[in-house]
């Protein structure tokens, strides 16, 4: 190609409207929803970023697809279909749709999990984590030091620390951890990358120990693509075939459709282990449905098999990768302080740098986060201590490593002069930092606190 421009490999079918709300309606529902952007409705937001998370736009392909779905409760044709796409691609012998991600995670850790046990992860996301301590279990977070350094500019800042691997097994003992997960790409660590040398060193921890190893796999195609870029060896790899050989490092694996699966709704937990499959099987029974739909209807098995072999194409995942690096990079240049490099999915604004008048126990993040919604009607979400710090009786709330605010995009969504708006939003926000105050929280939930809470502003400080 003589031309650099990397262009939207699709042209736009379909249209749905976006407005932006006068500045009095965003304000009030603000106020409505107690400063938590999970409360405003979605037509109130301009630009939707909350999260790449069944919020992409389907393909012709992908809606002619459902009009095949074969609704039968047992034995349906696209589940045959479905289970072949998604064995194709991890090489699993036992497939388990199930209606998301999470789902996935409660019938894997009700099985595998128990009291007392211990997960080690790079970086649990909220739901992993939330599903680990429902079982009564701990929920490690093992990443690398240079993946929490959002500054650092290395590679694979989502690989997991070997070293801190076994001193966990050695301090908890091996009886007591059930698996090994690795989230690809660590969204809660900036949705950085794991490479393959590190997930085959997670492995080698896995097999001495005979501890079974899954991956979190929600965005496995943007994290092959990023093995193709980055790891020697991989450049004349087709994605298809880097995604394969992750999988088949691991014995199994949680996958949210809503994200690499380009569905709207769905996921699927697939292992080779078949005790184990059995028991999730009727488990399945009891919450998700019969084992040929799992909690989706026909029509979504079908859109999910047909988005798993699209998104595995190299034309897709090169416009992906570089819309996500396009506005990390236009921020970065206006002196935004980022998690560098851009991860695949998101572009993290570290508000603890940003913000450094504001305490993690004010909620540095989520202050940015509101303002950003209400200078422009754009919706990011808060990674910090309102989403992963712990509230303790009394006393101010544990921090969380970072203060991040994730902008996440929606995958074949949005448009270039969408996404020039965004960073023009928030490089004027970022110039006026000094003016933002913290929060405080006066309404949570005992778990996931971040989706309900309610909050309200603390006094601003006064102007620099
Ligand atoms: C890394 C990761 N794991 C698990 C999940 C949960 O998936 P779901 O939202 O489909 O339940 C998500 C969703 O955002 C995720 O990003």
């Amino acid at each position: 190609m003589p031309y650099k421009t990397i262009i939207e490999p699709f042209r736009v079918h379909t249209v749905e409207a976006i407005d932006l709300p006068e500045q009095d309606a965003r304000e009030a529902a603000l106020v409505r929803s107690g400063y938590n952007l999970f409360g405003l409705h979605a037509d109130e937001v301009i630009i939707d970023l909350l999260t790449d998370s069944g919020t992409g736009a389907m393909s012709s392909r992908q809606w002619a697809g459902m009009m095949l779905g074969d609704e039968s409760y047992a034995g349906s044709r696209s589940f045959y279909r479905f289970e072949k796409v998604v064995r194709d691609l991890t090489g699993y012998a036992e497939i388990i749709p199930t209606h998301q991600g999470r789902a996935a995670e409660k019938i894997l850790f009700t099985v595998a999990v128990g009291d007392g046990d211990v997960v080690p992860n790079n970086t649990h996301f909220d739901t992993t984590r939330a599903n680990v301590e429902y079982r009564g279990a701990t929920a490690l977070d093992l990443v690398k030091a240079e993946g929490r350094d959002p500054a650092a500019e290395l590679p694979f800042k989502g690989d997991m620390d070997i070293e801190a691997l076994r001193a966990a097994i050695a301090e908890h003992g091996v009886e007591r951890i059930p698996l090994v997960m690795v989230t690809v790409t660590n969204n809660s660590g900036g949705g950085q990358p794991v490479s393959m040398a590190n997930l085959r060193a997670v492995r080698e921890v896995c097999d001495e120990f005979g501890i079974p190893m899954f991956l979190d796999a929600c965005r496995f195609a943007e994290n092959a693509w990023f093995i193709k870029l980055r790891e020697p060896g991989y450049a004349d790899w087709t994605p298809k075939a880097i995604a394969c050989e992750m999988f088949s490092i691991a014995d199994g694996c949680t996958m949210s459709a809503k994200k690499d699966g380009l569905a709207n709704i769905g996921g699927f937990l697939a292992l080779n282990d078949r005790d184990w499959a059995l028991q999730a099987r009727n488990l399945l029974i009891l919450t998700e449905g019969f084992p040929t739909y799992g909690g989706l209807a026909g029509y979504d098995l079908e859109a999910i098999a047909q988005g798993l072999e699209e998104v595995v194409d190299e034309k897709y995942l090169r416009y992906r990768i570089r819309s996500t690096e396009y506005l990390a990079e236009k921020i970065h240049a206006a002196g935004v302080p980022t998690v560098r490099p851009p991860g695949g999915h998101a572009v993290y604004i570290d508000a603890k740098a940003l913000l450094p008048h504001i305490p993690p126990q004010q909620f540095p993040a989520h202050s940015l986060a509101v303002e950003l919604y209400r200078a422009g009607g754009v919706r990011g979400v808060e990674i910090g201590t309102v989403m992963f710090g712990r509230a303790r009786d009394g006393q101010p709330d544990e921090a969380a490593p970072m203060e991040l605010v994730r902008l996440a995009i929606p995958r074949r969504m949005y448009t270039q002069s969408h996404i020039d708006y965004v960073g023009e939003v928030i490089i004027d926000v970022a110039s006026r930092a000094d003016e933002m105050g913290g929060y405080r929280i006066v309404e949570q939930a005992p778990w996931l606190r971040h989706f309900t809470a309610r909050l309200e502003p603390l006094a601003k400080p006064a102007r620099a």
